[in-house]
């Protein structure tokens, strides 16, 4: 099941007057920097947390046998750390398209690394979008990324690369990490021929 938020995102924010804003990347948009920015810095928000929840049948995954991807849940007390871009307001015509499975904007304030404050937007799939696979064991979320591919190339590429970047960006995710730990074991059993994911 998918559903369409181009139009929804474009009614939601009125992008009149703005001539640059921030946008905080918790997911992809951390290593798939496919859009221009003014300026790129590290950035945290407070009281919510990254999940493999939300389903992929455009990119990751298919209808048939959709991927998991990123989004936020909220987690009072927690920080999620990412990568925040201050870009022109026609950067989300390309975004809003590209990440249209479900995702909204809303706006949040982040803090930098150096203790400065923006308010900016922030991708979200919440619960009630038709693609919201929401809560499993973390060894199954790793056992259905392994098996899952789409048009954006192999699930399992999508959850290392964020993985790797999350570590260089110093974000310590215990989900995206357990899940890691699951899943590279099923990949290397892939490849020696000893296919437990097929
Ligand atoms: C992000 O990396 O912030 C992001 C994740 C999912 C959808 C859109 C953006």
């Amino acid at each position: 099941m998918s559903v369409n938020t181009v139009e929804h995102n474009r009614r939601r924010f009125s992008f009149e007057g703005i001539r640059e804003i921030w946008l905080f990347g918790y997911g992809s948009l951390i290593y798939k920097v496919d859009f221009p920015y003014l300026e790129r810095r590290p950035a945290a928000i407070r009281g919510w947390a990254r999940r493999f929840w939300q389903g992929s049948h455009d990119h990751r995954g298919t209808p048939e046998a959709p991927g998991r991807v990123v989004t936020l849940i909220e987690a009072p007390g927690t920080e999620c750390r990412g990568m925040a871009y201050r870009v022109s307001p026609e950067v989300f015509e390309h975004l809003d398209e590209r990440e249209k499975n479900g995702y909204l904007r809303f706006s949040t304030p982040m803090t930098f690394d150096d203790g400065t404050r923006a308010e900016g937007l922030v991708y979200i799939a919440t619960p009630d979008n038709a693609a919201f696979l929401g809560d499993a064991p973390e060894s199954a979320i790793a056992g259905q990324i392994a098996r899952a591919h789409g048009p954006s190339g192999a699930n399992a590429d999508y959850l290392l690369q964020l993985a790797d970047s999350l570590r260089a960006l110093g974000d310590d995710c215990p989900h995206t990490f357990a899940i890691e730990a699951h899943l590279r074991p099923l990949l290397a059993e892939s490849v020696s021929g000893n296919d437990p994911i097929r």
